[in-house]
């Protein structure tokens, strides 16, 4: 091929530093003698920088990470910065920015793996939330607050634009998958939003003769997660239902430090955003002992979106005999004791 990905890397705070190198250690492991290079700009963003600074995404950086074909994010955030300067500042604004439409979190059990399932089963779906629009895209205010007669209020956008790209995203993942879609909504209570996305759903499946769909409504949708999440393929969801269902998925398969995500631009209009689930983690920061998985699978998804599918599925099978191998030493009563940078060696090493 002999391409070149121009990657955009926010290592950010805490333990996004220790994950990232190991992502980028795997990667270039990975990429080794196909072809393909990494040109990498590091950006200092994130708790650290705002400290010293004051900054958080200056218009300058965002335009030079909008030159970048892909962005690979460790975690920001820090106790010493107020709640919501940075998920805002930055976070959110590179997703509405960069018009980061789906957000896409796999699911996916690894035997071994501590859950609090007695019978996980074969746990392998994707959710598809929606990224820009819901409730999380700042249409709201406040009035007389700090009174008696405080009013505020937070209004869920949904357009169908917005909803049709991104089912139509969930269905060519499925597609691909086990061919099935389970739209989560609430449509008898939220009649308006939930009617447009059913509606969508119903026009863009006829397009999909081969992919079936079904549907929960989003309360059920938690019970269903627990008692058999084994029949979920691929969920489609707005932004505050994935926000919530993603972290269900990421408790029942065991693992803050294995799930990966992707904040992804499919019209490529503007770079797509991978990365893991779990935050800074200020509380075992700098002790080398935070698991990189998470990191080393979204950078896996990340090649798949550049076009590196051969080299992404090799690190998926390089995590999954990883993820074996501390399975059996747990069953021996030996469970493995490695520091971040031994997990990304040893992942690194089966490539
Ligand atoms: P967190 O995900 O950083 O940590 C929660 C718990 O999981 C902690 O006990 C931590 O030690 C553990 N943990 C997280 N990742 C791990 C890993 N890779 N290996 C082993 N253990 C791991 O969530 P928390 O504590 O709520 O937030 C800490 C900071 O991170 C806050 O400032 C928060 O705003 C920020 N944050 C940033 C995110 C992002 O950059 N996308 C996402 C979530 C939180
Ligand atoms: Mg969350």
């Amino acid at each position: 091929m002999g391409n070149t990905i121009k990657l955009a890397v926010i290592p950010g705070d805490g333990i996004g530093k220790e994950v990232v190198a190991e992502g980028l250690k795997v990667m270039d492991a990975a990429l080794a003698g196909s072809g393909i290079t990494i040109d990498k700009t590091e950006f200092n963003l994130g708790a650290a920088r705002y400290r010293e600074t004051g900054e958080i995404l200056p218009e300058a950086e965002l335009d030079s990470i909008k030159n970048h074909d892909v962005i690979l994010l460790g975690a920001v955030g820090d106790p010493a910065v107020p709640s919501g300067v940075l998920e805002r500042g930055l976070l959110l604004k590179l997703r509405f920015s960069l018009d980061h439409y789906v957000n896409l979190r796999p699911a996916h059990y690894y035997r071994g793996v501590p859950t609090p399932l007695a019978n996980p089963g074969e746990i392998d779906f994707v959710v598809v939330r929606e990224g820009t629009e819901g409730l999380y895209c700042g249409n709201g205010g406040a009035i007389r607050v700090g009174t008696d007669q405080e009013i505020a209020t937070e209004v869920s956008v949904n357009t169908a634009f917005g909803i049709e790209r991104v089912v139509r995203f969930a269905f060519a993942q499925a597609a691909k998958r086990r061919q099935h879609v389970t739209l989560v909504h609430k449509h008898n209570v939220l009649v308006h939003a939930g009617h447009l996305w059913r509606r969508t759903v119903e026009r863009v499946a006829e397009e999909y003769p081969e992919v079936t769909w079904d549907y929960a409504h989003v309360d059920a949708a938690t019970i269903y997660l627990v008692q058999d999440p084994a029949r979920f393929d691929v969920i489609v969801t707005d932004n505050l239902f994935g926000d919530i269902l993603t972290d269900e998925a990421g408790a029942i398969t065991g693992g803050i430090g294995l799930a990966a995500s992707g904040n992804i631009n499919p019209d490529r209009t503007f770079p797509s955003m991978f990365e893991p689930v779990h935050g800074s983690a200020p509380d075992i920061a700098g002790k080398g002992i935070a698991d990189p998985t998470a990191t080393i699978s979204s950078v896996a998804m990340l090649l798949e979106n550049e076009g590196a599918g051969q080299q992404a599925d090799n690190i998926r099978a390089a995590i999954a005999a990883d993820m074996e191998e501390r399975a059996l030493a747990a069953e021996q009563g030996q469970p493995l004791q490695r520091s971040t940078s031994q997990i990304g060696d040893a992942i690194a090493a089966r490539l």
